[in-house]
């Protein structure tokens, strides 16, 4: 999908991901300690609003115009302070250069392109990390469409953690966890559940001095 085909998609419902972050982004940033963050493919910024509320001074970057405003919106609704602590950048990730060590914490979260695009955002996420700064990867796996639910199903946008790792190799970042992570998917009508949905999560870090 370009960046037109995700306005579209986003002009078309609202909020089109909800309200809520996405649960790895919170189980793996709820513990760091606030400081500068970048969220890669933002969206309408459902991560990037949560970090802001809990401190973090926050880069998001999409391309979807369309997206930002709404996450824009969004954050003007939440608590004092929150909308101030947010950048909201109208970016291409795979051509944009973010501040090179300039982040704590660099998120990209279910960006959906092909392998070598992703490898390219990926290494580029890597630069903008500070030393000690901590990059989370979060995807659908490419396990998803056969054996979970929901997602994209073309299997050039999927990836395993695996991939990740191989995508990022050589950059001297440390591997804290790299990992199938099931999420349980709410049927339709909300009520019970329709399945479990495969993600695919890599999560690193530029040691200090490193
Ligand atoms: C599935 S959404 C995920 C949004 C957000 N990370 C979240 O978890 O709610 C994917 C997002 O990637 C953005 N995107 C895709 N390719 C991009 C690119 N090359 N540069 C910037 N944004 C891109 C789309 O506009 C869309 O907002």
């Amino acid at each position: 999908m370009d960046r037109q085909d995700w306005d579209a998609r986003y002009r078309a419902a609202e909020p089109v991901w909800g309200l809520e972050p996405n649960r790895w982004v919170v189980r793996e940033c709820a513990g760091l300690p606030p400081g500068r963050a970048l969220d890669l493919a933002a969206g309408e910024g459902r991560n990037a609003i949560w970090l802001a509320e809990r401190g973090w001074q926050v880069t998001a970057v999409d391309f979807s115009a369309v997206a930002l405003e709404r996450g824009r919106t969004l954050a003007a609704a939440r608590p004092p302070g929150t909308a101030d602590r947010l950048t909201w950048v109208t970016a291409d990730v795979l051509t944009h250069t973010p501040d090179p060590a300039g982040y704590d914490l660099v998120l990209v979260a279910y960006l959906q392109v092909p392998a070598a695009d992703r490898r390219a955002a990926l290494r580029a996420a890597a630069g903008a990390l500070a030393p000690g700064g901590t990059l989370l990867v979060v995807g659908h796996h490419s396990a998803n469409p056969a054996e979970g639910v929901g997602g994209p199903q073309d299997p050039r946008v999927l990836f395993t953690p695996e991939d990740v790792l191989a995508d990022l190799d050589g950059l001297g970042l440390a591997v804290d966890r790299a990992e199938r992570a099931l999420r349980a998917v709410a049927a339709p009508d909300g009520h019970g559940a329709a399945g479990t949905a495969i993600d695919a999560l890599a999560r690193l870090h530029r040691p200090l001095g490193g």
